[in-house]
């Protein structure tokens, strides 16, 4: 299966998903490495693996509509078959959501519904939960709100600052996303209204 990465930033989660594919865990190739910023790490990333890597400047278009176009040539032109977003910040418009409609999924660093949209972690943290964690979910018009795949959990420790909370968080992050992309590439999620039912291999 060909899967388009969306990214804004440092790419880790990108580099798990390489690292998944490269040890052969999971049976897919990434088509695309798409950033809607310019100096994200992630791009590196994805050339040093020889991925085709683009930065595609919002400035350049004039609503989120012709953007998401722009990105949906590059998409379609690489045969992608399914997106994930790793790390990508900006809200998935229409034009993206309709063209593939539940084929897109998201890795967000909070156990949802709880502490959706920017810094998770921290709000966590600042909120004094006990236990944080991460959610693999499909994207659908709701911010951080579409059906859930898979989460894990992470305890919260008595010395936790947000950072080392979050690092604790990002290492989970980098095993549950490949595994929940596992299960969409071999056919194995169905979506049944807010639940996603996990099928046995
Ligand atoms: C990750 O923690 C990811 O969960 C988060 O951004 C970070 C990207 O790190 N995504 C969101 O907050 C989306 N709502 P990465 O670039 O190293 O993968």
């Amino acid at each position: 299966m060909n899967i388009a990465v969306l990214v804004s930033g440092r790419g880790s989660n990108l580099q798990a998903m390489i690292d998944s594919i490269e040890n052969g865990y999971l049976k897919a190739r990434i088509c695309a490495v798409v950033s809607d910023i310019g100096d994200a790490y992630a791009l590196e990333r994805a050339r040093k693996h020889g991925i085709e890597a683009v930065f595609i400047d919002p400035e350049k278009y004039s609503s989120k509509d012709m953007y998401e176009k722009q990105v949906l040539t590059v998409l379609k032109k690489q045969n992608a078959e399914l997106i994930i977003l790793a790390g990508y910040m900006k809200i998935l418009g229409k034009t993206l959501l309709q063209s593939y409609k539940d084929r897109i999924l998201n890795i967000h660093p909070a156990l949802l519904p709880a502490f959706a949209g920017l810094h998770a972690q921290k709000q966590a943290f600042d909120h004094g939960v006990k236990v944080a964690g991460c959610t693999v979910h499909f994207v659908d018009e709701k911010l951080d709100g579409g059906a859930i795949i898979m989460q894990r959990c992470v305890e919260v420790k008595e010395d936790d600052t947000d950072e080392t909370l979050a690092d604790r968080i990002l290492e989970q992050e980098h095993k549950i996303y490949p595994e929940a992309v596992k299960l969409f590439v071999e056919n194995r999620l169905r979506i049944e209204g807010r639940k996603v039912k996990i099928l046995r291999s």
